[in-house]
């Protein structure tokens, strides 16, 4: 099985190409927001994976949108970390710090003295949810608040704090860094024309909204060199409940030739037609991007073992990643190498708790993991 190949990712040899997919699992250590012995527990149980991603982890606190998710620019949080990434190291994997700013997928109980989350304008997430607390102080998915756009003053010390938290994620032992560029978060927020309505240097053609991304990626890059560092993003899936940017294929493959300049390890591409049905892309598409990106692709979402093989045969992608079968099989790659059965998780412990949903899922042969 090509699964099983190993694969060459800048200075790193993955293995095999079973990449587990960064999984928000909001059980950091409160207050602070930092890791701790049972978020190292939980990776290192899945070091059998190619590639880990770390969940999650805000650059800066206005980057939250979710409660109890590990935050990337304290010291504390950094010795956190290196509990995890020692662990992960100890059980012979490797470990890339997915580094996320929410911009407008946050409300106001989770920003710096109640105030209103940032965006690239000020639009408002027309259907988008956050994870905070409800009217009743009970945890809940709730509406997104009102942004206010970033001004042009402000945009460098934002994209500096994705520098800032690179180099933290260094100093912790990671393997490198994946900018979370998907899913409608804030350099996703940039980059849509139907979200991004900036008339300056932020804003108005492909290569504008492109420039907040890869300004972030270039602040990565100048820490850890662009053989470690990689970018998640998610063509044509939408941002958040507004329409389909029009321009969502061309904006891609735009960014996806500045990213072949850059040298960057990897890009992650996330389908969420495969997973859900939703709009996304198509196998051409991702043809195309291969003949403009020539780094190492991967591909994402809904996979199961046979999908992802055939994508592997057909070229289309150099590793595959998945997210929810990681979380209920931590022997994922075992698994797959034996033909097992999966276990399917338990959707009411994803985000929030303890061991429980986290830690306690057995092996393929029942032993712990
Ligand atoms: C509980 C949960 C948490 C997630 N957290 C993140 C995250 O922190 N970063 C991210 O890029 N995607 C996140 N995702 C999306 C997954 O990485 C993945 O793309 C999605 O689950 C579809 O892939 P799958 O079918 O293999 O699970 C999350 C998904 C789930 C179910």
């Amino acid at each position: 099985m090509r699964l099983f190949e190993p694969l060459r990712l800048g200075p790193l040899t993955l293995p095999n190409r079973v990449v587990m997919a960064p999984l928000t699992r909001c059980r950091a250590k409160q207050p602070g927001n930092v890791p701790w012995g049972l978020n190292a527990t939980y990776y290192a149980q899945r070091a059998g994976a190619g590639l880990l991603v770390s969940e999650a982890t805000q650059v800066c606190p206005e980057g939250q949108g979710y409660l109890w998710t590990p935050g990337m620019h304290s010291a504390e949080q950094g010795a956190g970390w290196r509990l995890v990434t020692d662990a992960v190291h100890a059980a012979g994997g490797h470990i890339h710090a997915q580094l996320w700013h929410v911009g407008r997928i946050s409300h106001r109980s989770l920003q710096p003295g109640g105030a209103a989350p940032v965006s690239a304008s000020d639009l408002r997430a027309s259907k988008g949810t956050c994870f905070a607390l409800d009217t009743q102080g009970k945890p809940a998915r709730v509406e997104c608040d009102q942004p206010r756009a970033l001004t042009e003053a402000e945009i460098p010390g934002v994209i500096d704090q994705y520098g800032k938290a690179a180099q933290i994620a260094k100093d912790a032992g990671f393997d490198g860094v994946q900018v979370h560029g998907a899913n409608g978060y804030l350099p996703d927020q940039f980059m849509s024309s139907v979200v991004n309505r900036r008339t300056d240097a932020w804003g108005g053609d492909l290569v504008k909204r492109a420039r907040f991304l890869l300004e972030c990626m270039r602040a990565c890059v100048k820490v850890w060199g662009a053989d470690r560092v990689g970018v998640r993003l998610s063509p044509g899936s939408g941002n958040d409940g507004d329409t389909v940017d029009i321009q969502w294929r061309e904006q891609h493959l735009e960014v996806a030739r500045q990213l072949q300049h850059a040298g960057v390890a990897y890009v992650d591409l996330v389908n969420y037609q495969w997973a859900y049905g939703r709009p996304g892309f198509d196998d051409a598409f991702l043809r195309d991007y291969r003949s403009v990106y020539r780094g190492a692709l991967f591909a994402s979402a809904g996979l199961t073992r046979e999908h992802a093989e055939r994508l592997l045969q057909d070229g289309l992608c150099d590793a595959c990643c998945f997210g929810r079968a990681f979380i209920a099989n931590p022997d994922l790659p075992e698994r797959f190498r034996q033909g097992q059965a999966l276990a399917k998780g338990d959707e009411a412990t994803y985000y929030g708790g303890a061991e429980k949903g986290l830690t306690d899922y057995p092996r393929a042969d029942g032993s712990p993991a």
